[in-house]
């Protein structure tokens, strides 16, 4: 029966796919991944929107980025993945090739707020386009920076998707506050997994 629904459910992917994810869901509590559920929201979510130029902020070992990249491939679109840990990156790129080797990615290794200023530097200077999706899943902590860049390198009627709202409740307070406070924002709290705020640029 569970193969029967496996072969028909379009969320359970080719042979080696679905190998790779579940080995990586074996360890998902060591590497923090999402679970089976949230990974399907987030990769729906980017169907829907007909997202395009994806930014993951918080890389770990490619769960999330696999599901990811899967979207990407119908919508044709590319992922930009930010980790400060090289050794996860590598665990991720090295699966992102055997998942979706014909999608684009950009691996960036190092800390996020580094990073997303010198993407921001970037598209400032017209070298690269603004995102349309953004899945925030780092730093807890740092949430309400990532915010205050990220606003400024997301196009207009664009997603941000952040994990860990309600189990990280007190240390993203800030960054659920800010965004129900902003008039540039429609925003809702999901109980889906650890719990995830959906946004949406207005
Ligand atoms: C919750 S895990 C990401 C899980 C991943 N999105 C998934 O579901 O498969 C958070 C990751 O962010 C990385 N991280 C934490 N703080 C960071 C920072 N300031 N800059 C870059 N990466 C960071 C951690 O090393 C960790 O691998």
């Amino acid at each position: 029966m569970e193969s029967e629904v496996k072969k028909l459910n379009p969320i359970y992917f080719d042979e080696a796919t679905e190998e790779i994810l579940s080995s990586l869901e074996k360890t998902r509590c060591e590497f923090w991944n999402l679970d089976r559920d949230c990974a399907n929201f987030l990769n729906t979510l980017i169907k829907i929107n007909n997202s395009k130029n994806v930014l993951e902020i918080g890389t770990s070992n490619g769960y999330s980025g696999i599901w990811i990249l899967k979207a990407l491939k119908e919508t044709k679109g590319k992922l930009t993945t930010i980790e400060f840990w090289e050794k996860r990156q590598s665990v991720a790129r090295n699966n992102f090739k055997i998942c979706a080797p014909d999608v684009e990615v950009e691996p960036r290794i190092g800390s996020a707020k580094i990073v997303l200023e010198d993407i921001l530097d970037d598209i400032n200077k017209g070298k690269r386009e603004k995102f349309d999706f953004v899945f925030i899943d780092a730093n807890k902590k740092e949430y309400i920076e990532y915010f205050e860049l990220v606003d400024k390198m997301l196009e207009d009627k664009g997603i941000i998707l952040a994990d860990n709202i309600l189990s990280h409740y007190e240390k993203v307070q800030d960054y659920t506050v800010a965004l129900f406070n902003n008039k540039n924002y429609q925003s809702q709290i999901l109980e889906l997994g650890t719990g995830m705020m959906l946004s949406r640029k207005a």
